[in-house]
């Protein structure tokens, strides 16, 4: 009987990176390491999609300290990288544990959040395509995330970027008093 993880990974082609063209260049955006500085930028950034119950579960609201101690307690292997532009931070994504047992040493969970005023204008797939990079460079197997269904921006992105659902949770926890579906999505790297 075949293996059903290696169905998956030939239908994804692993090997065929980059198997979308690359993203859109034309933003004056340079990708960098996040540094403690940067704590406040992402904090606002993380903020807005909170506030926009477009992004996740979390509805309590972050400060600049509470990033600050996120950013000091990343390992090297989970990194956090921001997208400067020339008015300064505008995105910011994170390789994060995805469980802390060793057995799932070799799988990420990512988080991808880019200011209001500026999505729709390629950052994101940047974010993504450097967090891919990064992913594989420290030798993950698979990066997975969890979004929801109704997040158009996020959907087409992690799509684009070679994302494939596994599933839904259904009613994984409440927004503003409403059960909310969850879908997880995974990529092979
Ligand atoms: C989701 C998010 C990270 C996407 O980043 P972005 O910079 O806005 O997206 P990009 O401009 O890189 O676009 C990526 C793809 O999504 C598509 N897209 C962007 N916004 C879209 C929208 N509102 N509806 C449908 N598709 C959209 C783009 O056309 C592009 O697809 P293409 O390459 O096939 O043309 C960003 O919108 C965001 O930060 N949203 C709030 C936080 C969030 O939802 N984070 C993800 C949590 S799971």
């Amino acid at each position: 009987m075949p293996n059903p993880n290696m169905q998956n990974s030939n239908m994804q082609n692993p090997n065929a990176w980059p198997a979308h063209p690359p993203a859109p260049d034309s933003l004056d955006i340079v990708i960098r390491p996040a540094t403690a500085e940067d704590a406040s930028a992402i904090a606002r950034i993380y903020n807005e999609g909170i506030l926009d119950r477009i992004a996740t579960l979390e509805t309590e609201l972050r400060t600049e300290a509470e990033r600050r101690q996120w950013l000091a307690g990343k390992s090297p292997r989970h990194p956090v990288f921001v997208a400067v532009a020339a008015v300064g931070i505008v995105g910011w994504a994170s390789l994060n544990v995805f469980n802390p047992r060793r057995c799932y040493d070799s799988v990420a969970d990512i988080s991808v959040y880019v200011a209001r005023d500026w999505r729709g204008h390629g950052i994101g797939r940047r974010l993504l395509d450097h967090l891919v990079i990064a992913a594989r460079e420290r030798g993950f197997h698979k990066l997975v995330l969890a979004t929801f269904p109704f997040n158009a921006a996020g959907l087409a992105l992690y799509r684009r970027v070679g994302f494939t659902p596994v599933g839904t949770y259904h009613e994984q926890g409440q927004l503003d008093g409403r059960w909310v579906d969850v879908l997880v999505m995974e990529k092979l790297l």
